[in-house]
């Protein structure tokens, strides 16, 4: 098992930069989850770890020792890909035991090594069928038992759920997780649903445009979002972001309100003194209520049933800023009508003019939490 510490990597294509300046660790027996839009620079931050491409500047450590140079094939690390290719002539047991028998170990060792991983990944019944007849699932844990075999410093997977239907994805994910519970491989894991990095992660990492925005458990990124890209690629629907200013020009250091559409809102205490005054409020669509006596109006403009819940879609005051609502399915609404709503004040975050969250000292006085 084994650390990985990513040091200043950078990639460029031409021109095009893929990954830039990025600086992460990956603790010993951590799984850890690269989340981000398609294009963002996951698998290629993947690539460099596995020792599949070379970074422009920066470099990888594992377990201390500098591997940046370093063939794939010299680091004990093993690559899961989304498009795995079986041997169809070879049986799962062959499949499995491949990596070892072009590695010249004896058949004794080969053979104990595939009957853990095909006991770990529960299909020792199937060692000695035919690969071309297996199911979608069983095909992915016979790839799976192929980077087991070999009993890696850390895995890599990229996407290796992609290619599932979305109820086959959700069982994979909790054995994926079983098994890293199981072994405690230290795991790095590429995806771009968020569903999967929250039900999986220990920290996520969340990339936009080759950069991390922020590196934390899902709790955290779910929460207190570092920037106003994470907290509107995470949660469904997204939070929501407000324009808000700051009253009087700037927000001195413990400034605990804000102007949303003209109302001064409660937020959090700022730690410091923000000079601009156009902020971004953001709010989860679960924390907005209706209060019949705040002055914060809000209209209706939509709703959209989900059972026990619905989302209802209001735009606040003249401002015309758009607001989702998260609440009891049993309320009806018409397009049209003017609600009184309150944001909970624990639970906004803010933002400054470059989308960076603003530190604040916990919970306004007075304001509930939890
Ligand atoms: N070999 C390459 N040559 C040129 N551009 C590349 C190459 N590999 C990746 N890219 C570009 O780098 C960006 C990041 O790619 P990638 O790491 O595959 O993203 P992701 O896995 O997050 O979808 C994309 O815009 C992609 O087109
Ligand atoms: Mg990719």
């Amino acid at each position: 098992m084994a650390e990985i510490r990513i040091e200043n990597l950078h990639k460029s294509f031409g021109n095009f930069v893929a990954v830039r300046d990025s600086n992460f660790v990956v603790h010993n027996g951590e799984f850890v989850c690269l989340l981000g839009p398609s294009g963002c620079g996951k698998t290629t931050t993947l690539r460099m770890i596995a020792g599949l491409e070379l970074p422009s500047t920066g470099r990888i450590r594992l377990d201390g020792e500098d591997v940046t140079m370093q063939r794939a094939s010299q680091r004990d690390i093993a690559f899961v890909f989304q498009l795995f290719a079986l041997y169809p002539h070879l049986n799962v047991r062959a499949n499995i035991a491949f990596p070892l028998h072009s590695q010249g170990m004896v058949r004794s060792e080969v053979k104990r090594r595939v009957e853990a991983a095909a006991a770990m990944l529960r299909i020792s019944h199937l060692l000695d069928q035919s690969v071309s007849g297996l199911a979608a699932g069983d095909r992915q844990r016979v790839a799976l038992g192929r980077a087991l075999v070999r009993e890696p410093k850390a895995f890599l997977m990229d996407e290796p759920l992609g290619a599932l239907d979305a109820e086959f994805r959700e069982l994979m994910c909790d054995e994926l997780r079983g098994l890293h519970d199981r072994i405690g491989a230290t795991t790095v894991y590429v995806t771009h649903d968020q569903a999967e990095a929250m039900s999986m992660a220990d920290r996520i990492a969340v990339m936009n445009e080759g950069r991390i925005e922020q590196l934390a458990p899902p709790q955290e990124i779910y929460d207190r979002p570092a920037t106003t890209f994470v907290a509107d690629f995470i949660g469904s629907p997204p939070m929501n972001l407000l324009a808000c200013t700051a009253p009087g020009g700037g927000l001195a250091e413990g400034a605990s309100s804000v102007l949303l559409s003209g109302q001064p809102v409660r937020v959090p205490r700022l730690a410091r003194e923000v000079r601009n005054p156009n902020l971004t409020l953001g709010i989860r669509p679960e924390h907005v209520v209706l209060d019949a006596h705040s002055p914060l109006r809000a209209r209706v403009t939509a709703s959209e049933y989900l059972g026990t819940l619905q989302i209802v879609y209001l735009v606040v005051g003249s401002e015309e800023s758009p607001l989702r609502a998260r609440l009891r399915s049993d309320l009806e609404f018409r397009v049209g009508d003017q609600l009184g709503i309150a944001l909970d004040p624990a639970r906004i975050s803010l933002f400054d003019a470059q989308g960076s969250a603003l530190a604040t000292t916990g919970s306004p006085e007075g304001a509930r939490s939890g």
